[in-house]
């Protein structure tokens, strides 16, 4: 066969695909119109969302130079990936596809210059309407969504309303959402430095977040980038095609993370003290050979079980035993004070992304900033104290011990809070205690105890979990002596469990038997969490927005 030269296409199937998927959040979806806006030159944009039923109706609507011929009609609204010219002077806009993002979520209906198209891609495909319009200035776009997200992927228009304030927060025109403006003008804002390349603000919240033009790509987590707070560029980075990332070979990026950099080292020069992701930041930077030993040697930078944190000059002049064990392991807190060994956090060498044995750890990291002199004199001996922790406990083997409320974790108190409040334990106080032997215990009449690692290990999110623990603690409810030491089972007890169980078969839920509780515990325990998450993000959320405001000097809002 003669050779014939032939170009790939794509099916118009393809497109509509692409549409209906290239599309993320609704949020993100407002934002490809807000940009759309600013591109078009307009003096503001106005966003609102009207709920209707089950559906809800939102609208963008800016006063730019709109669409006003049919050849742009045709070219930039009908026509997908269609290029850019240099004369258009774009800002962010790159592809030609960020509208299919509103598309994705509604019919669509736009009102500019001349025209009125209407979109429709669930229900008409790739089909549209294009009618007379009575000029209007600017755009209107009206997305009548598919689905209303209210209760749905926002609990409410409120939170709405800030998710879209947090990708806008920093363009050059006003935002308003209902009326209310979501955005300020970088250049009012007072910032840790400013240079050509972008504004800096460090040190509030807990991620550095990125913003391009303005415009929000992302945020990195404080322990990658090594210092929080905001960063918003002056001139375009180089994002990918969601826009939710910036290309590591982007010369402004390059550029403002030597500020980003230089601003971390300075940080932690200034401060004898840094916070938990910086401390693991400076780790991270010691192994990668960004950062100097003698800079950070006397800074505490590794945590121990207590959350308290040692120098790595500690460490290195330590020549007793030391171990890694669970963040607020009692036993380890008493080897500790015991001075017996010195216990540090077991997340510590997988958070390094060390996956070798565990008394290497220190040695491997010194690997990267010790002479080899130095490395086999100064380093080299702690591998030989290393104990692994199992080990160092048995001599606690025989203890039992009841944790008092302080020793305890936030979720631990949690299910304590719970199950205390239920009438089936007789009187008997439930707590959470250690023990090298039983998974409970009881003294027969004031209290039962659950073994913290027991406890630990039992997956409260489901049915078995749940299960297993009350079958325990129905088995503690079944003794009538202390189980503590030792442990029997006579003709009392077994009486005592048939009873029990039988209670609930009967089908008694007012019951005394701690198992016709369980779904009422595993209920309560799924939600005090979400409400403890939600509570946890929003104070948070709160808290950062806030310090965030107040560093730029952003007056309080009105609410
Ligand atoms: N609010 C608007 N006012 C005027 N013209 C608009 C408006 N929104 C969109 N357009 C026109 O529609 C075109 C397509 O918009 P779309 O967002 O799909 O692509 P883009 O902005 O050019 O590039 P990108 O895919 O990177 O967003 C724009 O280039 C612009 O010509
Ligand atoms: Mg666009």
């Amino acid at each position: 066969m003669s050779q014939e030269q032939r170009t790939l296409t794509m099916h118009p199937k393809l497109l509509l695909d692409v549409i209906q998927r290239q599309a993320g959040t609704l949020e993100k979806a407002v934002l490809e119109g807000v940009m759309n806006a600013i591109e078009a030159r307009a003096n503001t944009v106005k966003i609102s969302l009207k709920e209707k039923g089950n559906k809800a109706l939102l609208s963008i609507v800016d006063d730019g130079r709109g669409i006003t011929t049919r050849e742009e009609v045709e070219l930039f609204f009908e026509q997908f990936g269609t290029p850019h010219e240099e004369s258009e002077n774009k800002i962010w806009a790159q592809f030609r596809m960020g509208r299919g993002q509103l598309f994705a979520f509604g019919k669509n209906i736009w009102r500019t210059g001349p025209f009125k198209m209407t979109v429709d891609v669930k229900n008409k495909g790739l089909d549209w309407l294009l009618e007379k319009n009575t000029r209007s200035k600017g755009c209107k776009i009206e997305v009548e969504l598919y689905q209303n997200p209210i209760g749905y992927n926002y609990p409410s228009i409120a939170s709405f309303k800030e998710r879209i304030q947090e990708l806008v927060r920093f363009v050059s025109i006003p935002v308003l959402f209902d009326g209310e403006q979501l955005n300020n003008d970088p250049k009012e804002l007072e910032w840790t430095c400013k240079d050509k390349n972008a504004y800096y603000l460090f040190g509030v919240g807990e991620e550095l977040k990125v913003y391009n033009l303005g415009v929000y790509v992302h945020s990195i987590p404080s322990y990658r980038s090594g210092v929080s707070g905001i960063v918003v560029s002056k001139k375009q980075l180089k994002v990918n095609f969601a826009r939710n990332d910036v290309h590591s070979d982007c010369p402004i990026w390059i550029d403002m993370n030597k500020v980003i950099i230089k601003n971390r080292k300075k940080t932690r020069q200034q401060r004898r003290s840094l916070d938990k992701s910086e401390r693991l930041s400076t780790l991270i930077d010691l192994r990668d050979g960004v950062e100097d030993y003698d800079e950070v040697k006397n800074i505490g930078l590794v945590h121990d079980v207590n959350g308290r944190v040692v120098t790595l000059e500690k460490i290195r002049k330590h020549k007793g035993a030391w171990t890694f064990a669970k963040h607020g392991d009692i036993i380890a807190d008493k080897l500790m004070q015991q001075g017996q060994a010195l216990c540090f956090d077991e997340k510590l060498p997988e958070s390094l992304g060390f996956t070798g044995n565990p008394g290497r750890l220190f040695y491997w990291l010194a690997n990267a900033f010790a002479s080899d002199w130095d490395l086999e004199k100064n380093w080299s001996h702690l591998e030989g104290c290393f104990k692994p922790f199992k080990e160092l406990r048995k001599q606690f083997n025989s203890s039992y011990s009841i944790l008092t409320s302080q020793n305890l974790t936030t979720t631990e108190k949690r299910i304590l809070a719970i199950l205390n409040k239920m009438p089936c334990w007789k009187g008997r106080e439930i707590h959470i205690g250690l023990s090298m032997t039983a998974a409970g215990w009881t003294d027969g009449a004031s209290y039962i105890v659950i073994e913290r690692s027991f406890l630990d290990g039992l997956y409260l999110n489901s049915s078995v979990g749940v299960g297993a623990l009350f079958a325990l603690l129905s088995h503690e409810m079944a003794h009538d002596i202390n189980t503590a030491g030792s442990h029997t089972h006579g003709e009392e007890f077994f009486r005592n469990f048939h009873d029990m169980i039988m209670s609930v078969e009967s089908g008694d839920w007012r019951s005394e038997s701690p198992m016709a509780w369980m779904s009422s515990f595993e209920y309560q325990i799924k939600r005090s969490r979400i409400e403890d998450r939600r509570i946890n993000e929003r104070d948070k959320k709160e808290k950062q927005q806030a310090k965030a405001d107040k560093k730029l000097g952003i007056a309080a809002k009105v609410k």
